[in-house]
């Protein structure tokens, strides 16, 4: 800017000397108003015509009111501002999806793209948890391995698996005043559920039991083939193979659906999360994605994960694909 205005300086000066030395000075007042104002009027004519070729006019002679498509315009990237121009008509939730809470920029199309299709008349937030998890894909199509260096957070689901070998780098054994046979996970799971526990036989006088934890990749064919439909993952779909899962029922209820029902069972769903524990497959995700609500299923994600996940009452696959890979990104801590 300092350079431009030295360039110009000189021939400022020149001018304005010039004008202050020739005789008909003041004739050529009007001719320079007039000047002006033709610059003005051409200035105007060029930025409305420019105008015209911005994706914000084109977003708006789709029909949409003048502020929303200087908010598309602005949100969008340019690709996406295509994809929304080369609709040709005005989508009513272009604006809506863009403000709603789990909206990730990169996903946009999809929202669109998911909500022409839909014929059950989703809500926008579920529509979005949809799309941000990847259900609006074939499944198949886009399976990926699991990203295991994500340690605690790693997701495991029929979208990202873990191979036949993957065996966590180690495993510890839950003593018998915490399970009733030989059950294994992460040494830090085996702690926190020890501290569960202890926090729960305080507070209800119950004792909560690991029924099953750690389970290879071999064990999962058998789990699979032995439960009802929607209540095991198939092997390399399932957490257990992690270490990080565990399934929780009570000495006093050892069932899993009367424990659903009783204080423990309620106390630890209310809590868990205070031991870095959530409840995997809530009702919620069995509603969204069809699921099974499993109230006896606990994933480790430690305590600043688990209490956001309590907190904001989204089930892991949204917390990792709006927190962990998403927008939000944020450096991991257990
Ligand atoms: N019960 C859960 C889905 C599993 O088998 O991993
Ligand atoms: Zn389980």
């Amino acid at each position: 800017m300092r350079q431009t205005l030295e360039r110009i300086w000189p021939h400022v000066k020149r001018w304005w000397k010039w004008w202050i030395d020739t005789d008909n000075r003041w004739l050529s007042v009007p001719c320079t108003i007039a000047a002006l104002l033709v610059l003005l009027v051409l200035v105007k004519s060029v930025q409305g015509i420019a105008y015209n070729f911005t994706r914000e006019c084109k977003i708006y002679k789709l029909g949409y009111p003048i502020e929303e498509a200087r908010v598309l315009a602005a949100t969008l990237s340019d690709a996406q501002a295509d994809t929304l121009i080369a609709h040709q008509e005005h989508d009513t939730i272009a604006i809506p999806v863009i403000q709603a809470r789990y909206f990730i920029a990169d996903n946009f199309d999809r929202y669109l793209a998911y909500h022409k299709k839909d014929t059950t008349g989703a809500p926008l937030d579920v529509i979005v948890s949809f799309v941000n998890v990847g259900y609006d894909q074939d499944r198949l199509e886009v399976a990926a391995p699991c990203d295991t260096s994500k340690g605690h957070l790693m997701l495991v689901n029929g979208r990202h698996y873990l191979d036949e070998n993957y065996k966590p780098d180690s495993l510890a054994t839950f003593s018998m005043d915490y399970c009733y046979e030989n059950q294994k996970a992460q040494p830090i799971v085996v702690d926190a559920f020890m501290a569960l526990q202890q926090a729960c036989k305080k507070q209800t006088d119950a004792q909560l039991m690991v029924n099953s934890a750690y389970r290879s990749y071999q064990q999962q064919i058998g789990t699979y083939k032995r439960n009802p439909k929607g209540y095991a993952a198939q092997a390399g779909s399932s957490e257990h193979q992690t270490g990080f899962a565990i399934d929780v029922t009570s000495r006093q209820h050892p069932m899993r659906w009367p424990f659903d029902k009783s204080e423990e069972g309620v106390w630890m769903r209310e809590h868990c999360h205070e031991y870095g524990f959530i409840l995997r497959y809530p009702e919620r995700q069995s509603r969204i994605f069809g699921f099974a609500y499993e109230p006896w299923h606990l994933r480790y994600v430690g305590k600043e994960v688990a209490k956001r996940i309590h907190d904001e009452d989204i089930t892991f696959d949204e917390y990792y694909a709006y927190y962990i890979e998403g927008p939000h990104a944020k450096p991991l801590s257990r």
